[in-house]
């Protein structure tokens, strides 16, 4: 399977979390979440971040995750799309769990939008001969970005309300072959063998809390990556001395926000 969109750079959490030994006991459960943005309104920033997070994260490659993501608004159905890249194809899964992977987009207009989401999930069998079948999913998220809405917080937590209908995927891995051509599987190793009976579960989206620690780091990376660029829509730090303080995150985002209405997505590597 290879359907992803083409190539580009995703920006992946670094993150001090402590990764649990491999657990091999299946059945098992890998969930893909939408962490932000909600169904929700929020004020304008400089950057706005798209930020997924993966349950079992080891085993997320054996399913050669991809991402197609598009965002349109909704009352300019006309107007052209904002495509957002998030390639996954060279993503460390084994650095933490849940890990998350995200990307931004830079002065996003005040309006309301359409968030649509798929998920690209390969799967295998092998009665006699091995098959690899598979391919996206879609699901969509609607926001609205409107001046005087608060900002954008990544921090979430047990407590915040309606977890339970964060936009997700949950597959149910029943084991894993190992792919006979890697080449043929983007390269993955193993591949998912999903349930017959039971493929997709619900999931449980309320599992994953998204600290200020973890907020912090994927704004201090998202903001360092918007600083490399040629001309930089945010603040940036004088040196490029890791910080990891809320301090550089959206506030900063919103200080140089005025005058920008080209949208364009950030997505080098750090
Ligand atoms: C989004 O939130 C609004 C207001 O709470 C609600 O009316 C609407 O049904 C929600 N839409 C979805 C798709 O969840
Ligand atoms: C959008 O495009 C369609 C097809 O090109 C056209 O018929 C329609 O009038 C357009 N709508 C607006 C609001 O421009
Ligand atoms: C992936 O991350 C793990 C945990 O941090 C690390 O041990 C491993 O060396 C990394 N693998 C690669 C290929 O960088
Ligand atoms: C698994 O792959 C088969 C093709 O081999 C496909 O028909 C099926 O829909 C896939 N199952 C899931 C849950 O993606
Ligand atoms: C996952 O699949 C297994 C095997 O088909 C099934 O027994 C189990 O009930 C499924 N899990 C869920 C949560 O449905
Ligand atoms: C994170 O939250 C904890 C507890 O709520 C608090 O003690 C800590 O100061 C916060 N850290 C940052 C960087 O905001």
């Amino acid at each position: 399977m290879n359907m992803s969109p083409p190539p580009n750079f995703a920006l992946v959490a670094l993150l001090c979390v402590a990764v649990p030994a491999f657990a091999t006991t299946f059945p098992t459960t890998v969930e893909v979440d939408l962490m932000f943005p909600r169904n929700d309104t929020y004020g304008p920033t400089a950057l706005f971040p798209f930020v997924f997070a993966f349950q079992n994260a080891l085993l997320a490659p054996s399913l050669d995750p991809g991402f197609d993501i598009s965002l349109r608004e909704i009352t300019s159905p006309n107007t052209t799309g904002y495509g957002l890249a998030l390639d996954v194809s060279a993503t460390n899964f084994s650095r933490s769990d849940p890990l998350y992977v995200y990307t931004s987009i830079t002065s996003l207009p005040a309006a309301a939008y359409r968030l649509e989401w798929s998920f690209g999930a390969s799967n295998c069998s092998d009665q006699g001969t091995f098959t690899l079948g598979g391919g996206f999913r879609e699901q969509s998220v609607e926001f609205t970005i409107q001046a005087g809405a608060p900002l954008p917080d990544l921090v979430s937590t047990a407590t915040s309300t309606e977890c339970a209908d964060i936009s997700h995927f949950a597959f149910n891995l029943t084991g894993t072959l190992n792919v006979p051509i890697p080449a043929q599987d983007d390269n993955r190793d193993t591949c998912a063998v999903l349930s017959d009976t039971q493929p997709l579960v619900p999931g449980n989206p309320c599992a994953v809390q998204v600290s200020n620690v973890t907020a912090s780091s994927i704004e201090a990376a998202l903001t360092a990556t918007a600083c490399a660029a040629v001309s930089p829509v945010v603040s940036c730090p004088k040196t490029n001395a890791a910080s990891s303080g809320r301090d550089i995150g959206f506030a900063g985002w919103v200080a140089v926000l005025g005058g920008l209405a080209a949208a364009l997505v950030v997505s080098q590597l750090l």
